[in-house]
């Protein structure tokens, strides 16, 4: 991998930036043949909404992620929106609860379905909503439980099972992820993807799926993301128009064969992270589970500013994913919880900070990233 320089605004300072946190240019170029060859047949076939290609991707994408059925949305939070609205949960007094660290798309998918979101707090050690902290949240209100696949490692699925209470997945960073040797689609009939760009499995714009293994939720689905329509011009339910375009599938379609292999090289330069950072004072790395597809890699700090900073300095982007918990979010007033209410996701979101990653990073630049890092502590 080049370290050519790309000119690029930070938010911290205007700099030049080396290493940047992600990088699509090589996913692109990889691919470049496959989806040359899936452009020309669908504009050849001129069907860009509901097409041939969707319906291949759909089928493609079921099989590598082990699921029955995929059905694809227009993204991400389309997905989550119309799970809620298969499972009927569209009016304020059905409440959600989901965890406060994560992209605000996952409560705002709430709020549009017509539901209430809660939150309940996460595991310190993974930053993943606790099955423990959910148990002591659940009311008679609790319609469902939203938990997030975090940095592409899948939640104590096993544990939520035994609430008994419907589980909507937010797998928008876990894609072919597993838990406990399982496909996600065993643990619940609601897997809702996205394919925003910089996924593990990206677009070259908004996209999204919901997997399931149950024919008539499939169908359901099927139809609330065309308006509630089944091939007709009668709405039979209210439902949206989300649905993934034929274009932007000829890009998954020829992303989708290197999803193992990127995922398998994302892992070893995680692990090769870990390796270089592990006795490093002032930093905290996350308990990671073999299964995760490692989405970012995130380690904690108590002066992660700083240490952003110096790695600017050094040319180096960083993310922070997220730096403001959802219940302190003026979007989720509603759900009327104080500062201080989640202390680990409060502090998580103090402390976090996402080092450059991406399937084809090589793996000096990630020794350069970790050295630069382990420079700022000495
Ligand atoms: C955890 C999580 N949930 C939901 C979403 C929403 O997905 P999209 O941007 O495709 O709507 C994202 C991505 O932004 C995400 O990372």
């Amino acid at each position: 991998m080049s370290t050519q320089k790309i000119a690029r605004v930070d938010k911290l300072a205007s700099h030049t930036i080396a290493i940047p946190q992600t990088d699509l240019r090589s996913a692109l170029s990889e691919a470049e043949p496959l989806w040359r060859k899936n452009l020309e047949r669908v504009l050849q076939r001129a069907q860009f909404i509901l097409g041939e290609e969707l319906a291949a991707f759909e089928a493609e994408f079921a099989r590598a992620t082990n699921a029955h059925f995929v059905i694809g949305v227009g993204s991400g939070t389309d997905a989550i929106e119309i799970c809620l609205r298969e499972r009927g949960i569209v009016s304020p007094d059905r409440e959600v609860l989901t965890s406060p660290l994560t992209a605000p798309f996952t409560g705002l998918a709430v709020l549009s379905a017509g539901a209430s979101v809660r939150f309940a707090d996460i595991d310190p050690d993974t930053l993943l909503l606790d099955p423990a902290s959910v148990a002591q949240r659940i009311t008679n209100r609790t319609a469902a439980i939203l938990p997030v696949h975090l940095y592409g490692q899948p939640c104590r699925l096993q544990e939520f099972r035994q609430f008994g209470i419907t589980i909507i997945q937010d797998a928008c960073q876990a894609h072919a992820a597993k838990y406990a040797g399982q496909p996600l689609t065993n643990y619940s009939d609601w897997v809702a993807y996205s394919f925003y760009p910089t996924k593990n499995l990206g677009s070259l714009g908004d996209g999204g799926a919901i997997a399931t293994n149950d024919p008539s939720i499939a169908q359901r689905i099927r139809m609330l993301r065309d308006g509630g329509r089944c091939g007709s011009h009668v709405s039979t339910a209210a439902g949206i128009n989300s649905r993934l375009d034929d274009l932007q599938c000829c890009f998954l379609r020829a992303f989708l064969p290197y999803l193992e292999s990127w995922n398998e090289r994302r892992r070893q330069l995680a692990n090769y992270y870990d390796e270089i950072l592990r006795d490093c004072p002032g930093i905290r790395l996350l308990t990671r589970s073999p299964e995760s597809v490692n989405h970012l890699y995130v380690i904690r700090t108590e002066r992660r500013d700083q240490l952003r900073q110096h790695l600017l300095d050094r040319e180096i982007a960083t993310g922070i994913h997220y730096p403001v918990p959802l219940h302190l979010q003026p979007a989720f007033a509603a759900c009327a919880a104080r500062k201080g209410e989640f202390p680990h996701a409060e502090q998580a979101c103090a402390e976090i900070i996402s080092l450059p990653l991406w399937p084809n990073m090589e793996p000096p630049l990630v020794e350069r990233v970790a050295q630069a890092v382990r420079s700022f502590y000495r």
